[in-house]
């Protein structure tokens, strides 16, 4: 029987979130910076606690169909010209959790304007055109932002630019609730704080929240699509290792609850390798010690970012840690024996026995004696742990099948998303069909005319 554990939801959306954008300094914080927006915006038109916090993660994950670093820094300096297909990708993303399915249609929206919107007959107390309308505005203020500038000398500017989109982009009631919200200082001083974090995460929506083990392993499994997806060569990577930590787990006869674990673990451990840039993951050739200096960060910002999650301490290690070796040899922490779990052991070998078997920019797939062979090695230096290799070896044909299925469907999913159509702004005037009736969202005042009344 599986407990449940409780982990602090609000926590793990904001790490996750931080993490995404952190692959670059100019947009770093973009998502949580517009999803504190949003929520203030929600909060001001007193809409229902629940609408708001579909708002409020929508528009931490908002960008999330953003998959290489390059794509959100075109995105963030208005530069993009394929917007829509980010939107796309990030709602196909959300349908595949059913956790997110709700608000996958105000991620799909949050570029399209309100004359679009009008133009196909929908009005602003329709389900999702409201969420999607305050995304837009959240998302465009936050870029108008210049990082380089202090906040309160460039207000001014912003709102201009805001009264301008009133009517054409954006609905003008959305508009006027952000106006009355600008005159705020401590807005714009929060939005730019470097508490935002633990600000949304003490105040913000969400609340600390019991959430089962296979709720959070799905959560998992799509996190780890946007790690493995940042690039080609690592599309299945964190999919595979997961399988095979899974699959090791079953046969250290750990319990099922901690092949959950190691499963969840799995699926998050590269992911500190969304700081790590493209050029350095798909460098076709050895990296220079300078580059491996920085690959080594990695596996630091997966603990930094997973061990700041309330209830995830295990989860933490055993992702954490799979660069660590039994001799104190490994990186980034220097970790010896004994201070090396059965699970950071098993994550270590599945990492290893995964890459080894996938092709990289520069070397083939290896066979199953190379393989073999490169895994003893470690074993007999004393840097892998040679019981779990054994039982790999022995188990070789059912591990490498099973992770190889595993990793054919994520290949399959990674091609899927890769070949979404493009479709440009100017022709995205057909509003896909939405559902007219609120079918995920509560009911509750619709705004602005219930409120207004
Ligand atoms: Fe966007
Ligand atoms: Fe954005
Ligand atoms: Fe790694």
């Amino acid at each position: 029987m599986l407990k449940d554990i409780s982990i602090n939801l609000n926590n793990f959306f904001l790490s996750v979130s931080d993490a995404i954008d952190l692959s670059s300094p100019q947009i770093s914080t973009h998502q949580m910076r517009v999803a504190y927006l949003s929520w203030l915006l929600a909060k001001k038109m007193k809409l229902p606690l629940e609408r708001l916090k579909q708002i409020y993660i929508a528009a931490l994950f908002h960008d999330i169909g953003a998959l290489d670093p390059s794509d959100k820094l075109l995105l963030h300096r208005f530069e993009e010209k394929d917007l829509f297909r980010h939107c796309l990708r990030g709602e196909r993303l959300f349908l595949s959790i059913p956790f997110l399915r709700p608000m996958a249609p105000i991620v799909r929206h949050h570029h399209t304007s309100w004359a679009t919107w009008q133009k196909n007959g929908y009005h602003i107390e329709d389900p999702y055109v409201l969420e999607s309308q305050l995304i837009y505005l959240a998302d465009l203020v936050e870029r108008l932002l210049d990082r380089r500038e202090y906040v309160l000398h460039q207000t001014n500017r912003i709102i201009a630019r805001i009264i301008e989109a009133a009517g054409q982009e954006i609905h003008p009631e959305v508009v006027d609730i952000f106006l009355d919200m600008a005159k705020r200082a401590s807005c714009w001083l929060d939005l730019v704080s470097p508490r935002l974090y633990s600000i949304l995460l003490n105040h913000g929506p969400l609340e600390r929240v019991e959430i089962g083990l296979e709720d959070i392993a799905q959560l998992a499994a799509f996190f780890s699509k946007i790690i493995d997806f940042k690039s080609r060569f690592t599309s299945t990577h964190s999919t595979g290792v997961a399988a095979c930590a899974t699959i090791l787990a079953h046969i250290c006869a750990l319990t099922e609850q901690e092949v959950l674990l190691m499963k969840i673990a799995g699926n998050l451990h590269d992911l500190g390798k969304l700081v790590i840039p493209n050029t350095i993951l798909e460098k076709p050739g050895p990296l220079t010690p300078q580059e491996f200096a920085i690959i080594k960060q990695h596996t630091y910002h997966t603990y930094m970012i997973l061990s700041s999650i309330e209830g995830f301490t295990q989860i933490a290690e055993w992702a954490a840690f799979h660069h660590e070796k039994l001799d104190g040899s490994g990186y980034p922490f220097g970790l010896t024996a004994d201070r090396l779990s059965l699970g950071a052991r098993i994550m270590a070998v599945a990492d290893i026995f995964t890459a080894l078997i996938e092709r990289r920019p520069y070397r083939k797939e290896m066979s199953k004696k190379e393989v073999t062979e490169i895994l003893k090695r470690q074993a007999q230096k004393g840097l892998l742990d040679s019981y779990i290799v054994k039982l790999l070896l022995e188990n070789y044909q059912e591990v490498y099948t099973k992770v190889s299925e595993q990793q054919q469907i994520a290949q399959e999913k990674f091609q899927e998303y890769l070949q979404l159509p493009i479709v440009s702004m100017a022709q995205d005037n057909n509003v896909p069909h939405l559902p007219k009736q609120p079918v995920f969202l509560p009911q509750g005042p619709r705004w602005p005319r219930d409120l207004h009344r």
